[in-house]
């Protein structure tokens, strides 16, 4: 079975900062994978690879047996980024957050069809915002932003998407309200590789987990990798 995602020998540099280190991979299709690792370990750095967004240094990344452009050419793959990546000033509301998640789709002229505010209307309900869908992305929680996002992803229709840190700010109802999603998601084959601090809900949420400190430390179910001996060189602390 071809992987979701296969990264192979990645390295990225920030300058004198080497970020990531001969990062190898794969994630299987229909799964949740956890990526786990302390603040500076390279997790968003490696999403921004997969994406193709970070140029790396050395390595290759293929998502579902294609580069990462002809992915996001075809809409295999959704990026939903870090909170504090981004502005939250933009005028932009709720529903035209998601409506982006068709732009792809639409061509040239951006001019959404049936079809294009079917599928908005429908991920709306799914993250339960239909009735702020009108509301400004700023005026919105912690929660209901990353839902938002969640649910430009569904729009989107993309069979892989990439969460960085979907639980961090979040309020207890738009956690649950996430976590049943992405099951729902896994169930409809879709692959889902997120990142969190939240190691409570590891073990029932992901089916694999990933350990990184700049390079992966481990991969594989959440009871091998959350042994104390594996967070503590994770995290460097004894849980
Ligand atoms: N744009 C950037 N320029 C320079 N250094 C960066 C940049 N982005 C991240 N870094 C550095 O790369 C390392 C990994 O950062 P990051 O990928 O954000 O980790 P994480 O998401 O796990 O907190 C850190 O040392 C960080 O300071
Ligand atoms: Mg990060």
């Amino acid at each position: 079975m071809t992987a979701a995602i296969s990264v192979e020998n990645l390295t990225v540099r920030y300058g004198e900062v080497t970020a990531l280190s001969d990062v190898s991979f794969k994630v299987t299709p229909a799964t949740i994978t956890g990526l786990l690792g302390m603040n500076g370990s390279g997790k968003s750095t490696l999403y921004a690879s997969v994406m193709g967004l970070v140029k790396p240094a050395a390595g290759r990344v293929r998502i579902f047996g294609t580069s990462n452009g002809a992915a996001r050419g075809s809409n295999a793959v959704a990026y939903v980024p870090q909170s504090e990546s981004v502005d939250w000033n933009f005028p932009v509301s709720v529903r035209d957050v998601v409506l982006m998640g068709r732009y792809g789709r639409m061509g040239f002229s951006r001019r959404p069809r049936r079809a294009d505010h079917d599928a908005v209307d429908a991920a709306l309900e799914r993250v339960g915002l239909t009735d702020l869908a009108s509301r400004s992305i700023g005026a919105l929680s912690g929660g209901q932003r990353k839902r938002a996002f969640v649910a430009r992803g569904i729009a989107q229709d993309a069979r892989l998407l990439l969460l960085d840190e979907p639980f961090a700010g979040v309020d207890t109802g738009s956690e649950a309200t996430i976590t049943v999603l992405l099951r729902e998601l896994r169930a409809e084959g879709r692959t889902i590789l997120l990142s969190t601090h939240d190691l409570g809900g590891v073990p029932e949420l992901c089916d694999d987990v990933i350990l990184l400190h700049r390079h992966v430390l481990f991969q594989g179910p959440p009871h091998e990798a959350l042994t104390p001996d594996r967070l503590a060189l994770a995290f460097g602390v004894r849980s």
